[in-house]
């Protein structure tokens, strides 16, 4: 028997009213802030993420799908949507659109991980990416976005990590102070961090090991460490967060796992979750852009994964509109009825109603069961007596009435009760 790939799921059509749920409030969000959709492909030149998310990454390390097409040319699953999305900006010259450039996209991402509870091989994500100002004001509005679109989908005690981590300029003094703090603990330090040491000493900050978390309690912060002008930019982001009300706790450790960013960083996690749980984060990337060989544009975004978003939703019990189906079902008896039925359909939904219609020669009583066990409001029956008499029998199928309509009045009647 086959099965659905290991960390990947299939969502099936009862589950589906999450999903729905979650995309139209996304939709809806983006629509407020005026930020328009963009869908690039699922796999890009691999050296994409591999000059944008970091050599010494988790991600481009361990968890690239990565191919050779049959041209020899190395593609990738993407693992992340921010590099994409830049390469369509400057491959499609938006710096020439009125700036920021402000683009959201919904869509699949693939990173070989360690499947548990929330995290797959394959999730989907929604991020929104605006690119070409430095203003702290749209740090704010993408963190207000994030914020606001959880409040939207109803869930509750959430909690929002900022920090900030520098740029080009404050950032290798800090990197250095930190290499130094840590060169004095090397023998104590985890695997990991030992290479973290070599490669990428920031993320020495986030190792979630009890040894490590001890040690990184003496470490240097950086915020002690910004300069002048990053300083300024992260007060005025607290500022205008203070000001739209919105809760943060500054988190000295926040540093993220990918190597594109500059300045603010942040996610967003369930009181409860502990660090694996990032509802969603993300941050400013000030040098991406100039990076992949684009004009310079500052630039801020930010992703949340729907399955993490759905196992919320889930545990608090929050409930969603159901979606909506078929309002009739057509039970016939015999071929001439069956004639009749699969036309009045076709009429039906030609007006705008939803309708299913038996099949085969099934009884009128395991019809009718089938339309309760469908859970459609309402029956119409057409037998022979019906056809000679030109009428359809209508049934109220949770209270069991029925009445007798002309099969020229069925569309309207049913209309005037949608
Ligand atoms: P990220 O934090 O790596 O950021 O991923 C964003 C969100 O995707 C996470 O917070 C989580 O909800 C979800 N996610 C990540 N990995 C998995 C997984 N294996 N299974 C399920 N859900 C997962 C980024 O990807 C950045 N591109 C965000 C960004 C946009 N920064 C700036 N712009």
């Amino acid at each position: 028997m086959y099965q659905a790939p290991r960390g990947t799921q299939d969502i099936l059509p009862h589950d589906q009213a999450y999903w729905r749920f979650v995309e139209e409030k996304a939709e809806k969000i983006c629509q407020l802030y005026g930020y328009k959709r963009i869908d690039t492909p699922v796999f890009e030149q691999t050296s994409l993420f591999r000059r944008s998310v970091g050599e010494g990454t988790d991600i481009v390390e361990k968890q690239m799908y990565t191919f050779e097409d049959q041209g020899g040319d190395s593609m990738t699953l993407r693992p992340e949507g921010t590099a994409p999305v830049c390469r369509a900006y400057i491959e499609h010259g938006m710096h020439n659109l009125p700036q920021p450039v402000r683009l959201y996209y919904i869509g699949p991402i693939f990173r070989y991980e360690r499947p548990q509870a929330g995290r797959y091989r394959q999730h989907r994500q929604f991020g929104v990416e605006a690119i070409g100002d430095a203003d702290p004001a749209l740090d704010a509005e993408v963190i207000s976005m994030a914020w606001e679109f959880y409040a939207s989908l109803g869930l509750k005690g959430l909690t929002l990590q900022l920090n900030s981590i520098g740029c080009k300029v404050c950032r290798p003094d800090y990197l250095e102070k930190l290499r130094q703090y840590y060169s004095g603990h090397a023998q104590a330090l985890c695997p990991d961090c030992g290479r973290r040491l070599r490669q990428n000493p920031l993320r020495l900050l986030d190792c979630k090991k009890p040894s490590c978390q001890e040690i990184v309690k003496g470490a240097p912060r950086i915020a002690e460490h910004l300069c002048q002008q990053c300083a300024r930019h992260f007060d005025a982001l607290k500022g205008y967060l203070d000001g739209l009300e919105i809760p943060y706790e500054l988190n000295p450790y926040l540093v993220r796992g990918l190597d594109y960013y500059t300045r603010a960083v942040f996610e967003i996690q369930p009181r409860e979750g502990g660090a694996q749980s990032a509802l969603g984060g993300g941050g400013r990337y000030d040098g991406l852009i100039e990076q992949l060989g684009g004009t310079p544009a500052p630039a801020i975004g930010f992703a949340t994964g729907l399955e993490r978003i759905i196992l919320n939703l889930r545990q608090q019990g929050i409930e969603l509109p159901p979606i909506p189906g078929p309002e009739v079902y057509i039970a016939y008896l015999g071929e001439k009825a069956k004639k009749e039925a699969i036309k009045l359909a076709a009429k039906l939904r030609r007006a705008g109603i939803g309708a299913t219609m038996a099949l085969g020669d099934k009884s009128l009583k395991s019809q009718l069961k089938q339309a309760n066990s469908l859970a459609l409001p309402q029956t119409l029956i057409i037998g022979e007596n019906e056809l000679k008499k030109g009428v359809a029998v209508l049934r109220n199928m949770a209270l069991g009435e029925q009445v007798e309509i002309p099969l020229s009045q069925v569309v309207t009647r049913l209309k005037k009760e949608a």
